[in-house]
């Protein structure tokens, strides 16, 4: 089985995060968070992944090689000017092996999923569907692409991103990841940006292509923004979402080889510590991502936030949903809540800000 990871994307909303790291290369649980995506590929039964990347294309292949040691073959397809979905899909269809009735996986580079992959590829054959989408319900749908379907699971409509409240039909919405006849990505025009969401989808619903959803209610998160992919990292590292290529076992913290933690210091919430890193005594970390080499000071206190590879966070400053880049030094006594970004390599003083009216 034959599968195209797209990994192109910029992540301009995990920014700073993303800012010398492209944004399934930043570490989730202790690993890039590809390397999950790969890892639970490689347990449905792929054994040959495309990566079709675009943004800082050059830092995967260092990393993932040829794909041996995660008992896969990996080809590596670069877009010099990002091809945008569909353009990448057709690229990265040049390097796939198989005949043009099989069926191949398509994944966006940014979910993390408990979705049974094999299941969605038998129900793709069942139906004898062009296409076939995961799709999952959420609260909100505006923010992704919606997919009403009929009670047989035909695909009605795709609108991704609807603009108008009228346009809101449905909560069932694209999950990124998709089971394309391969012929399908064939007729995919090539050398040109294409969306798949804004043009193939739609075209080949206008055309009369049998599009097949599956819903599925099984965990599932798109790793596009701060918040979002600190919570993946924390769910992964309590075992909420199997994943293979977790460095350690499941449980409340993991602290990977190299880093140091002061006995005083309390991890929780599915913390995890990278390689160097340090935590002083009386710190409390909870829910969060701590990179390597950062410096967490003694009685500091953070909550559900990142903290950027070289970064530190001075003694009893208090961190609450915020995000740290690479490099960026923050003062003692400082408070930073709700979605704040210290951008990398920048320095905040000591006693600086506070967003709390109290002292
Ligand atoms: N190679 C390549 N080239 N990859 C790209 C490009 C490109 O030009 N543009 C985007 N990608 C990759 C991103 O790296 C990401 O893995 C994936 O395509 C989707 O792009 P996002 O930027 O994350 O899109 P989104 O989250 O706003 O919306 C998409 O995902 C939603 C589910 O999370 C859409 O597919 C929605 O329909 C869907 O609901
Ligand atoms: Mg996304």
């Amino acid at each position: 089985m034959e599968a195209i990871l797209l990994v192109g994307g910029k992540g301009s909303r995990l920014r700073p995060v993303t800012e010398f790291t492209p944004k399934p290369m930043v570490p989730t649980a202790g690993v890039p968070f590809l390397a999950h995506q790969l890892a639970r590929a490689r347990a449905a039964g792929v054994d040959h992944v495309v990566l079709a990347t675009s943004y800082l294309a050059e830092v995967f292949e260092p990393y993932f090689g040829d794909g041996a040691r995660l008992g896969l073959r990996i080809t590596y397809v670069h877009e010099t000017e990002p091809l945008g979905t569909g353009g990448a899909i057709r690229n990265a269809a040049d390097a796939l092996t198989c005949p043009p009735d099989a069926p191949v996986l398509v994944f966006n580079g940014d979910i993390l999923t408990g979705l049974d992959i094999a299941a969605l590829v038998d129900s793709h054959r069942a139906a004898g569907a062009d296409v076939s989408l995961h799709l999952t319900r959420v609260e909100d749908p505006s923010a992704f692409g919606l997919v009403p379907t009929d009670d047989t699971g035909r695909v009605l409509a795709f609108t991704e991103k609807p603009e108008r409240p009228e346009e809101i039909v449905t909560d069932q919405v694209n999950a990124g990841c998709y089971v394309f006849r391969r012929s399908v990505i064939d007729t995919i025009p090539a050398g040109r940006p294409v969306s798949v969401e804004r043009e193939t989808f739609p075209g080949l619903l206008a055309s009369g292509a049998h599009l097949h959803g599956v819903v599925d209610r099984t965990y599932w998160m798109d790793l596009g923004r701060p918040a979002a992919l600190i919570q993946a990292s924390a769910d992964l590292v309590r075992g909420l979402v199997p994943s293979p290529a977790l460095p350690g076992r499941t449980g409340e913290f993991l602290v990977l080889d190299g880093a140091r933690v002061d006995e005083g210091a309390k991890l929780s919430g599915g913390t995890v510590v990278g390689a160097g890193a340090e935590i002083a005594a009386d710190a409390v970390v909870d829910g969060c991502v701590v990179l390597d080499g950062a410096r967490i000071e003694a009685g500091a206190q953070l909550r559900a936030s990142l903290v950027g590879a070289g970064a530190r966070v001075g003694a009893r400053t208090v961190l609450d949903g915020t995000v740290v880049g690479d490099g960026a030094q923050v003062g003692s006594d400082n408070e930073l809540l709700a979605g704040a970004r210290v951008w990398c390599n920048t320095a905040l003083p000591d006693a600086a800000i506070r967003f709390s009216p109290n002292c």
